[in-house]
């Protein structure tokens, strides 16, 4: 790691007054916020439950990261909510699609891996959440906990989990408005979606931890991401909890 990037990052991505970089959005090159698998199996998800489970100040007062957990697997149900709570469509106005968690300009960067080792009726294997289907897009069929296990600096929660969430950026769609301020919005919008996350996991009696500590080459080679304009930035993994 260079000496002192991240210092002169944060100081050459200030906004300062009078000197905001000038940059004319030009819309025929704003990407898309959505990638697909057109190719992919597709897995379609129950639509979520709004109307019960714990009330709001129960779930943040109880949120705690969990780590140790039991080999019970969760049910599609609880996953179609998590994922719904992360990302999902959750308003349509004026041709937007607005999601659960907020965005920087509305330009969600962020998508959403799967290692799915134990939902009851989804086979494990890695996959992509189609968010405006709700859907599950198969990418690689069969056991690589170990392998996210690896990219996780080796923590044992990343494999034993019955879910885990990675999180990728596609750093373009911000940069295209904010240019290299981007990079600040980008983590502050996974942090939020991996928030929804949590609470949603404490909502469904579910224990969940987030996962900074990653070996970002090894987790983008499993899921074919060049790690440019695109690249892992965060994961949590859910399951129930042993405590
Ligand atoms: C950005 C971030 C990265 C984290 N990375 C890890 C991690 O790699 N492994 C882990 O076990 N916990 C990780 N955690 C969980 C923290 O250790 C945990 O949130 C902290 O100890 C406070 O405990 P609490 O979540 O139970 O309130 C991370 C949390 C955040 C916010």
């Amino acid at each position: 790691m260079t000496p002192d990037i991240g210092d002169e990052f944060y100081s050459g991505t200030r906004y300062q007054r009078g000197k905001l970089p000038k940059h004319n959005l030009d819309w025929s090159t704003k990407p898309p916020v959505y990638k697909e698998y057109p190719d992919a199996r597709r897995i379609p998800l129950s639509s979520p439950d709004i109307e019960n489970g714990l009330g709001l100040w129960d779930v943040i007062s109880k949120r705690r990261s969990k780590r140790a957990y039991n080999v019970q697997p969760i049910s599609q149900k609880e996953l179609s909510q998590m994922l719904w709570a992360t990302q999902g469509v959750s308003a349509r106005i004026s041709g937007s699609a607005l999601r659960t968690a907020p965005s920087a300009g509305a330009l969600y960067p962020i998508e959403t891996y799967l290692l799915i080792n134990r939902v009851i009726g989804i086979d494990p294997g890695l996959y992509h959440y189609s968010i405006e289907a709700h859907e599950l897009e198969l990418l690689k069929e069969g056991d690589t906990s170990k392998a996210v296990r690896a990219g996780a600096l080796d923590q044992q929660l990343a494999e034993t989990a019955a879910v885990v969430f990675i999180w990728a950026a596609v750093f373009q769609r911000s940069k295209w408005k904010y240019l290299q301020r981007a990079y600040r919005y980008v983590f502050l919008d996974a942090g939020h979606i991996a928030q929804n996350l949590a609470l949603a996991a404490e909502a469904l009696g579910l224990g969940s931890c987030q996962i900074g500590a990653l070996y970002d080459d090894e987790l983008n080679n499993l899921l074919d991401l060049d790690g440019v304009e695109e690249s892992v930035i965060y994961m949590s993994s859910v399951a129930h909890s042993r405590r």
